[in-house]
């Protein structure tokens, strides 16, 4: 059963061919972060361009580099929100051409639920069975969500953040620091280098549902101590060295990082790196205790991230956790095909008058 995914809600351009849900035959992702970079975030309308540009040769090299055809496909599975509209569209729109002039089923599949997706894909091809009730903890640049799932399809909302996603809280600070776009990746290199204890940041106390998430106190909290003490030089020279680097540098190393960033600094990016981490496994703790919890997926790009990803492994749960490899992480296609293969099999085809969803939500 061989199923082409085609993702663009973002920043990343991808389409990749995957066999019975969990064989990836092919994966292409084309990012947009030198576009994006410059500009501390993503630029919507240049998204949009760049995902024109690139949508063509994405899904022909994604075919290619898998050896298929566009007969050997027996569905093609498009993200359709939620997004940015005008950067849905594009994958959407070609998914929809390519199944209309090839008689090709066509699947529409949350972004969310792919993400959740590249875990219940790992665990496919590595023979795991996921146990349930499992909760699904999904971290990304536009989401902070928490789901309990009583079986695969099945997602009831427990949690999700009242402001900004996790994501988007390290590509503020690292902004504000002058580290650049995106910001989780930079601070998760440097995080190590610091003190994790060194700023006390307090975690925020929820009114009404207690599993829901708020980062926009803890990125205040780093702004005030900030504006605090004197670091417009170094944060400048941080920017001129971004600044000054040729478009096919790279981003900087480590070693590039530390030559402009004072102890002070490196164990602020730990402490918030640690807050946010310890905001997240707070709540999905107390979910997993509510539930009774038999599995915790995290995923989402800031699954990514080396301090999240070894804290459950010290906390000796009572239950497995699953994260998938990075490339899987952050946005791919893979994990699109993977959420179209069950609803192939439950035969749930999208119309071609369906809509790119902006504010489409899971449960
Ligand atoms: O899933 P993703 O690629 O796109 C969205 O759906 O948003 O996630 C991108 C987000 C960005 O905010 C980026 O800073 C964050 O994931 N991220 C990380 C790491 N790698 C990417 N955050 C923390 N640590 C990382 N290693
Ligand atoms: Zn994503």
């Amino acid at each position: 059963m061989r199923i082409l995914g085609i993702e663009s809600s973002c920043d990343e351009t991808a389409a990749a061919v995957v066999d019975d849900g969990h064989l990836v035959r092919s994966s292409v992702v084309a990012s947009q972060m030198s576009t994006h970079g410059k500009y501390g975030g993503v630029v919507p309308e240049l998204a949009s361009r760049e995902h024109l540009r690139a949508i063509v040769p994405v899904v022909r090299e994604a075919l290619e580099q898998s050896g298929s055809k566009l007969e050997d496909l027996a569905a093609i599975g498009a993200t359709v929100g939620p997004g940015l509209v005008g950067s849905l569209l594009v994958g959407l729109t070609y998914a929809k051409s390519l199944c209309f002039a090839r008689g090709i089923p066509l699947i529409g599949v949350n972004h969310i639920e792919g993400h959740i997706h590249s875990v219940i894909l790992e665990a496919r091809r590595s023979g795991t069975a996921l146990d349930f009730p499992a909760l699904a903890l999904v971290v990304s640049g536009g989401h902070t969500h928490l789901f309990r799932m009583d079986e695969e399809l099945h997602y009831s909302l427990l949690g999700k953040t009242r402001d900004d996603a996790a994501g988007e809280a390290f590509d503020k600070v690292a902004k504000l620091l002058g580290f650049g776009y995106p910001g989780g990746p930079v601070i998760d290199l440097l995080a190590p280098f610091g003190n994790p204890e060194a700023v006390r940041f307090t975690l925020a106390k929820m009114k009404g549902n207690t599993l829901d998430f708020s980062f926009s106190g803890l990125k205040t909290a780093v702004l005030r101590w900030v504006e605090q003490r004197d670091m417009q030089s170094e944060i400048a020279a941080r920017q001129i060295m971004l600044r000054n680097r040729s478009a096919g540098a790279g981003p900087p190393t480590a070693a590039e990082w530390l030559a402009l960033t004072p102890q002070r600094t490196l164990d602020l990016l730990a402490s918030f790196q640690n807050a946010v981490i310890q905001e997240l496994l707070k709540r999905a703790m107390a979910a997993a205790e509510d539930a009774d919890a038999r599995a915790l997926i995290i995923s989402g790009g800031v699954a990514c991230n080396s301090g999240l990803r070894a804290a459950p492994r010290s906390a000796r749960l009572p239950f497995p956790v699953y994260f998938p490899s990075p490339a899987l992480s952050t946005d791919n296609a893979a994990m699109i095909a993977a959420a179209a293969f069950p609803k192939f099999a439950r035969r749930e085809f999208a119309g071609f008058d369906i809509k790119a969803q902006a504010n489409l939500t899971l449960a």
